[in-house]
């Protein structure tokens, strides 16, 4: 390839919008670019502890929002469902004969029984309720009222299950509790829906979903994974010899930040042509998309982390890992168990978990009145102007 074409593709005019990032980032690293950081900022500690935010976070900021429950690949079947039950709801998702993922209210529409009681997935044909047998079918249609005579005058036509707006899209399900505004993925996701599918997020499987109880507050959680200032210190048992410090770039896409920690073969890409740049090993990406989902492409595997507040110190955190494809060889077996006890365990658990659930328990303490950014924690910034836009809109 000629020196015209490298540097036409080095100026991004073919390059998808993350290889963009991806080019600008090295291009600033390349020249030494020594432009000032970003100014340091706070966040006052109330923002962790007030009940009433929370509220309103969670009824202006997540019931507002699709939010994602899940990857289509965990209902890959008609009849196929799942129970979700974090979002303040209890909801019932399930692929439809037509192969659409649709999700309703679970609950019976005779005398409020959980329709589905047991957590977590199945395969059925139609949902009979345990308490008197009401049965619906998987669009939510009541199909069969035993001693139906014992309804006369009752019109039952109306007493389908009561859908929830849910799409599938880029391979996720997503649901929107509100349901004054249509779910619109292209608009609300923009290029960060480019990303997903270059990322061939759609193509993956899922491998495990495990969902745990971390005693601190969403917010923190998130921001463990919009810093760029810990990965080398707090991870420098795992996973942080793999980076190099300081060399971070966010970029926020509408309420979304789209990110890169550069890692150490990142040294490599600087002479390369773009072609030859590589978005899973000379660097990591990650995603925040508003409001609650952290995205990590690591270099085989993907790591999606959906955040629901249950308290202001309490969050369920569900990681969903994703592989292209299941493992058969045992050698397989072992490099995806491993990898995911690293991640999941090595990495999340007791390294990035365990720095929220101990700064949320000094915060009460008068220590600090605010939380100190430096230039490097940045994607914090612009977390939390995401998130006084959010209250804004
Ligand atoms: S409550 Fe479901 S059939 Fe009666
Ligand atoms: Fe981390």
């Amino acid at each position: 390839m000629g020196k015209d074409s490298k540097d036409t593709m080095a100026s991004g005019e073919s390059l998808k919008p993350h290889m963009q990032m991806f080019s600008t980032f090295r291009d600033k690293v390349k020249r030494q670019d020594s432009a000032p950081l970003p100014p340091s900022s706070e966040v006052p500690v109330e923002m962790y502890l007030d009940p009433d935010l929370l509220k309103r976070e969670q009824t202006e900021l997540f019931d507002k929002t699709p939010v994602i429950v899940g990857h289509a690949s965990m209902l890959e079947k008609a009849g196929s469902h799942f129970t979700h039950d974090h979002l303040g709801k209890p909801l019932l998702i399930v692929r439809g004969k037509d192969k659409v993922i649709r999700a309703f209210l679970n609950v019976c529409r005779h005398r409020g029984m959980r329709l589905v009681a047991e957590e977590g997935t199945g395969k059925t044909p139609v949902f009979v309720c345990p308490y008197h047998h009401w049965t619906y079918g998987l669009d939510g249609t009541l199909k069969n009222t035993p001693l139906k005579d014992g309804f006369e005058g009752v019109d039952l036509s109306c007493r389908n299950l009561k859908p929830v707006q849910c799409a599938e899209h880029s391979g996720f399900i997503w649901v929107q509790i509100d349901d004054t505004k249509p779910i619109d993925l292209p608009d609300f996701l923009g290029t960060i829906s480019d990303d997903l599918d270059s990322f061939a997020v759609a193509d993956q499987l899922t491998y495990r979903s495990d969902t745990s109880l971390k005693k601190a507050n969403w917010k923190l959680i998130v921001e463990a994974f919009q810093d760029g200032y810990h990965v080398v210190r707090l991870h420098n048992k795992t996973v942080g010899r793999f980076f190099i410090d300081g060399q971070t770039a966010n970029e926020r896409v509408g309420k979304h930040i789209r990110a890169i920690v550069a890692r150490t073969s990142f040294e490599d890409a600087l002479e390369l042509p773009a072609e030859e740049w590589d978005d899973r090993n000379h660097v990591s990406f990650a995603h925040y998309i508003f409001p609650n989902t952290i995205m990590v492409y690591h270099p085989d595997y993907i790591s999606h982390l959906g955040l629901f507040p249950v308290g202001t110190d309490e969050t369920l955190v569900t990681h969903t890992f994703l592989v292209p494809k299941l493992a058969e060889t045992d050698e397989e077996k072992s490099h995806i168990a491993r990898s995911y006890d690293l991640i999941e365990n090595g990495v999340f658990q007791s390294e990035d978990y365990f720095v929220c659930e101990n700064a949320q328990r000094g915060m009460a303490s008068g220590a600090n009145d605010t939380l100190l950014l430096s230039g490097y924690e940045d994607g914090i910034a612009m977390f939390h102007d995401i998130l006084s836009d959010g209250f804004k809109a």
